[in-house]
This record gives C-alpha cells, structure tokens and sequence, in this order.
C-alpha cells in the first residue's frame, strides 16, 4: 500500500483503541492524564500532538498551525483504553499504588479508571525475574498463548466497538535476548512458539497477537520484542506501522539535548558518568542484572551514534561512558539522575558540566504513550507500513531498518517527525537553507 500524501489521508472516524500491555506508573499516568484533560482540569503538557505546532512554508507566510489541526489524529474524546497486567488491580488501584499523581486528582477521575481492569497476561518469570502475579494466562504452547491474545484482541475490540486499535508495550523490562536463528522467518518462529523456545519472549506474543490483528504496534521498552526479522516481515505484509524502542525519558533525552550542542560547538568529550536512583516497581525489575543489561545496552549508544569518534577521533575517541541505577525504594517514581561530564575545549583545556535531573519518569512518559498512539494510528491511516523512523523522536534505541544506524539527535529527530507530517499533507519540507526569497 503506498504512503498516502496530501488530503489522500484517510480520515479518523469512530473510537480507537488503545491496548497497553503493562498497567503499572506509566500506563496509569497516561490514562489518568487523558481523563484529565477531557474534563478540562489538566493540560497535556510534554505532548507534541497536542501543544505542538508546525511552521509552514516561507517565515513570512505566518502559517504556524497546531499539529494536530494540520493533521487528521484522532480525538482524546475517542480514545478507549485496555490492558493486560500480571496484577488483578484496576486503572485506578494501580494509579494509586504506584503513587505518580496525587491521590486527590486521581479521586476525580476514579469512575473511568475503576472502570479499567487488566485482561489476563503473557507472563513467564524467567524473563522478568524480580515479579510474580496471578492474573496470568495458562496454555499448552507459546504459540496457543498468541492465539488466546488474537482471540481477546478480537472480542475486546468488538465489545468497545473501536474502528481501529493501536497496541503499546509499557510492561515491565525483560531479559537481555539476542537475535536468534528462530527469529528469522514466520515460519521458524512459529515453530518456536510451538517448541516454547527460551528466545521467545511474551512481549513477541504480544507483538505477534497485534500485528496478526491487524494492529500497529510501539515498543516502550529496550526489550528485543519487535525488532526481529520475522516481525518486521510480518509488519510489512499485513501493511502495518511498528516502532520502538524504550521510551526516551529522562537521563537519556537530557543525553539527546546535550551531546548535539557539544558536538555543534566541536568542544571535545572526555568521559560522561550518569547515575540514577529510583524507587518504582521498574526500578526494582531494573535491579536484576539481566533486566538492566537490556536497559544498560538502550542507554549507552546513544552518546556513540550521536558524537560519531570515528569522524572526530580528536574530540571523541575513547570517552569513557558509564551508566548506573540504583534501586532505591524511598524515590518512588520521582527519580533522581546525576551526570557529570567531562568535557575538553580550546587546546584541550577541561572543563565540567553537572546535571542533577530531579525527574518523574513517568511524567515524562505519559505524553510519549499518547503521541505515539495517535501517530501510530496515523501512519496507519496514511497507508504507511513497516518501521516508522520518524518515531525515532520518543525512542532511546530508535528501531531502523536493517543496515542503517539510528538518529538519536533529538533536533535533527523532531525535523525529521515534523517533515513527515509535512510530506503527508503535501507542504514543502523545510529545509532551514536561508536563502532569501526561499526560506
Ligand atoms: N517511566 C519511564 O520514564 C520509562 C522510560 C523508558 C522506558 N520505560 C519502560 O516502560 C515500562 C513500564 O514502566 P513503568 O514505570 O510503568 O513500570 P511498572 O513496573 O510500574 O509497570 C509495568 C507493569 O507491567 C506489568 N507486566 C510485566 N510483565 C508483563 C507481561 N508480560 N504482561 C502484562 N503485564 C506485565 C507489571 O506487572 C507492571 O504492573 C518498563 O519496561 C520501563 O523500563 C519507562
């Protein structure tokens, strides 16, 4: 199917769904936080689909609309939401236990979140060691637990009577997987969910349910899940959107902003140390060594991809980069992230950058949930298909197609989602060439 451009976009019509996997802080915070700003007592602040805007053609044109007047997205009034979780507790209790919004807000929107309860998971413990819960499925075979998934997909989606339906993993941070000959085609990757294969993890039943549902699908986490040949596949010949992975809050998209202006000024970087420490129930999946390993791996490239020592060996070669989180129960989900940086200017001279982050993690999730649920909606409409690098924006690992190394930038990112969306609406792409009469 080709990439609709211009009005050729298929207008959103009906309810979306949105089906998360994982209703933990920042399923919770992203759910609360949409019932909020319909009833008009909280803005979606961080959201580019709904406070971002988007300059069109020359400066002097004043065209300057709000993305999501400019392009057709579905309404927050149209959103319904579903989950699966390990945990028996509704939208509500979860909220309230992992303690992100205030208790008194989330009164206020008890009704829709009560409303909210967990469809049974995908689980096995081997992949997330430090959790164990009883709202999980039972089947004979990997491969028997997809169906069950396809089969609720569809009876959910039927019940809530959703036109279309998008599909988030914001579950839990599985083991370090590696790519694996099992994950190279459909067929031997069905087979190894009949074989109950150690490299199948649950979140690829999910992602296999959805993309067999005719679901697009987003990755939250640095878990391997969709980014295996055999789903890519899938993605492409059922025509659907996918992308990931693991959401860039925090320490990273500080890592994003900063390193491209070091790099801009040609100013010379000799090491950067981050550590974090956060008290949620992530933080105490992310204290189990192989959990983090897969976190670990999402967090260091980004310095790497963005600095490029291969192009300024004298700037950047050999830094020493080194990332740590502590488990540190007392924070709850009000994390605190410290970098220090060493940095080199002018005949080598040092000098020192600290930033002490005092972040809320899934603060900064939530509006990421519900950009990447809108726009994986609209590249679905828009007929595109297969990875969407113009989601590298929300992403710590940015999926890329096979043999391309991903943009971690987050200015050259925005440009890139920005003259996508242009692209789709038939406008000029900007380019920032300056030249007078032109620009
Ligand atoms: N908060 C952030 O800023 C941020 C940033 C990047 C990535 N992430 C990732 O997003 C994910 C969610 O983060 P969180 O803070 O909400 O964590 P959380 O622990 O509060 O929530 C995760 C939920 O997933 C559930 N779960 C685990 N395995 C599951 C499965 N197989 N099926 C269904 N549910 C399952 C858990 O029971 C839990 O309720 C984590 O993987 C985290 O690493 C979070």
């Amino acid at each position: 199917m080709p990439v609709r451009q211009g009005a050729d976009v298929i207008e959103p019509k009906g309810r979306l769904g949105v089906l998360l996997v994982g209703l933990g802080a920042v399923s919770t915070t992203f759910i609360a936080g949409v019932e909020a700003v319909k009833k008009g007592i909280g803005q979606p602040v961080g959201s580019l689909t709904q406070m971002g805007t988007i300059r069109l053609g020359k400066r002097t044109d004043n065209r300057v609309p709000l993305i999501k007047d400019f392009v057709p997205l579905a309404k927050l009034e149209d959103l319904v939401f579903g989950a699966w979780d390990i945990f028996e507790d509704s939208a509500y209790e979860a909220a309230m236990h992992a303690g992100v919004l205030e208790k008194d807000l989330l009164k206020q929107l008890k009704s829709p979140l009560q409303k909210i309860k967990p469809m049974k998971a995908v689980f096995d413990q081997n992949y997330v060691k430090r959790l164990n819960g009883t709202n999980v499925k039972t089947g004979a075979n990997k491969f028997k637990l997809a169906q069950q998934l396809i089969e609720e997909i569809a009876e959910w989606k039927r019940k809530n009577r959703c036109s279309r339906v998008v599909m988030i993993w914001a579950a839990s941070t599985e083991i370090f997987l590696k790519q694996h000959a099992v994950h190279k085609t459909l067929e031997s990757f069905e087979q190894a969910m009949r074989d109950n294969h150690r490299s199948i993890a649950p979140s690829m039943l999910y992602a296999y349910a959805a993309l067999k549902s005719g679901i697009p699908f987003a990755n939250g986490a640095p878990n391997l899940t969709v980014d295996i040949p055999a789903l890519r596949t899938l993605a492409e010949e059922n025509g659907l959107a996918i992308c990931g992975k693991d959401f860039k809050t925090g320490q990273t998209l500080m890592k994003t902003i900063i390193a491209p202006g070091l790099k801009a000024r040609m100013l010379g970087l000799n090491g950067w140390y981050s550590t974090n420490i956060l008290g949620n129930r992530d933080g105490e999946v992310l204290d189990d060594p192989e959990s983090f390993k897969t976190k670990e791996e999402s967090k260091l490239s980004v310095l790497e991809y963005i600095l490029q020592p291969d192009v300024y060996p004298d700037l950047y070669k050999d830094f020493s980069h080194v990332v740590r989180i502590n488990y540190y129960p007392p924070r709850g989900d009000n994390k605190e992230g410290w970098d220090n940086i060493d940095i080199f200017g002018w005949l080598g001279y040092p000098m020192q950058i600290k930033i002490d982050f005092l972040c809320r993690d899934s603060i900064l999730a939530a509006p990421i949930v519900l950009d990447l649920a809108l726009f994986l909606d609209l590249a679905q409409r828009a007929g595109m298909k297969g990875i969407q690098e113009w989601l590298s924006f929300y992403f710590k690992s940015p999926q890329t197609a096979p043999g391309l190394y991903p943009e971690h930038d987050v200015f050259i990112q925005l440009m890139k989602l920005k003259n996508t969306l242009r692209y789709l609406r038939g406008e000029d792409l900007i380019t920032h060439l300056g030249l007078e009469y032109y620009d």
